[in-house]
């Protein structure tokens, strides 16, 4: 079933999308519209947006905009039985379980659906994926170990590994020859580990987990992979499954918060002796409080949903159009302008015309999307990459 796309209203727009700015204040990391209009977005962190998990915001009462900027990847942060699902949990178990985890049924709920989807044995769930990446490495890996880290991980990976005492080793951007260099180098270590995004947030790249797993197994190291833009639709269950590697890579982390209901929540599936460490030893999952109900709620009937053409669509037609996407099949869309200014006016000219993208970043496709959208969010593209002479 399609999703219900949700168009806020003024009066709904800070409490749907989780985040109040003043009007007019366009401060280091925010954006906001002129002091007339509403505001509609956003909070950066580190550089990456915070997204705003729905399709369509409204700037006024009267006007819609396509939103291509959220990792709302299958569509499914409005969709009906994912907010159903929401309504009977908070309703069923309130609010909060106001504690850390010692009520644990419906979160072990939703630990086994994933590790059953990941075919692997166990599963943790943590309040997001940045506390699941937070947790692993100190409790896995001490001064003998090695970690080796491709230099364009996620933050919360990097901030994971600077916690653990093994010695660090950073590959260079999916780099093999290099991973190879310090796999040789890292030799001497008891235990060592190779972490990657399955993709990668800023490019939408895909990991070669396959060669990354090849060399790991040469070199006896273990696979860790971040899938939170791949979780859901790509392979469908993740980078290492369309790859072939499931049975190769060891620990999976992944989020709730982008494919899988787009509202917050992270985990690690792995091995069972793995996931009863975290429990015993890792500090967000235990100093933190659980998951609430309501979002175990919405992510628990999201966990089983398919993957969408619309990625496909966006990109053929973008490409027809004479626009260089880079990357493929990936929902992260880079239009390659080449030219950060220009990337910037373009934005600023397709806001005018009713589809969101942000200069600095990618365009995101949606299966909340329809071909309508697609193709007014091309013919906008197309437009002002005319009016700009990116396009003849
Ligand atoms: C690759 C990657 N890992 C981890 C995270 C953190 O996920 P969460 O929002 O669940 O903390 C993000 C979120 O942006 C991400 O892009």
């Amino acid at each position: 079933m399609k999703p219900r796309l949700l168009r806020l209203q003024k009066s709904s727009k800070e409490s749907a999308c989780g985040i109040g700015v003043e009007l007019g204040t366009a401060g280091p990391g925010f954006t906001s519209t002129s002091p007339e209009e509403d505001i509609f977005m956003v909070c950066m962190s580190s550089g990456e947006p915070a997204y705003i998990c729905l399709p369509i915001v409204s700037l006024s009462p009267h006007t819609d905009i396509l939103n291509f900027c959220a990792n709302n990847y299958l569509g499914l942060s409005s969709h009906p039985q994912v907010v159903e699902a929401g309504i009977e949990a908070l309703k069923k178990y309130g609010a909060g379980l106001s504690s850390v985890r010692f009520i644990c049924d419906i979160h072990k709920d939703l630990e086994q659906k994933l590790s059953q989807i990941y075919e692997r044995e166990d599963c943790i769930l943590y309040a997001s994926c940045f506390d699941a990446n937070a947790g692993p490495f100190e409790v896995l890996l001490g001064p003998d170990d090695a970690v080796l880290s491709d230099e364009l991980n996620h933050a919360s990976i990097i901030d994971g590994i600077r916690l653990c005492r093994a010695k660090r080793f950073r590959y260079k951007y999916m780099d093999l020859n290099d991973l190879e260099t310090q796999l040789k180098e890292s030799q001497s270590s008891r235990l060592r580990l190779v972490v990657t995004d399955g993709v990668f947030s800023m490019d939408g790249d895909m990991a070669p987990l396959k060669r990354i797993c090849d060399l790991a197994e040469e070199y006896g190291a273990m696979v860790f992979i971040d899938e939170c833009h791949a979780t859901g639709f790509m392979g469908p269950r993740g980078t290492d499954e369309l790859l072939g590697v499931m049975d190769r890579v060891h620990i999976v982390k992944s989020t709730l918060g982008k494919a899988l209901g787009g509202a917050a929540g992270g985990y690690t599936v792995g091995p069972k002796p793995l996931v009863d460490l975290l429990r015993q030893r890792s500090h967000p999952y235990l100093f933190s409080n659980s998951l609430p109900p309501p979002v175990v709620g919405c992510a628990t009937w999201a966990v089983e949903l398919l993957a969408s053409n619309e990625i496909a669509q966006f990109r053929n037609k973008m490409t027809e159009a004479g626009f260089t996407i880079s990357g493929s099949d990936h929902p992260i869309c880079p239009v390659m302008l080449g030219d950060a200014r220009l990337a910037s006016l373009m934005a600023d000219d397709m806001l005018k015309l009713g589809v969101y993208v942000i200069g600095f970043s990618y365009p995101v496709i949606s299966a909340a999307h329809t071909d309508q959208d697609i193709d007014r969010a091309v013919d906008v593209f197309i437009q002002t990459g005319r009016k700009h002479g990116v396009l003849s």
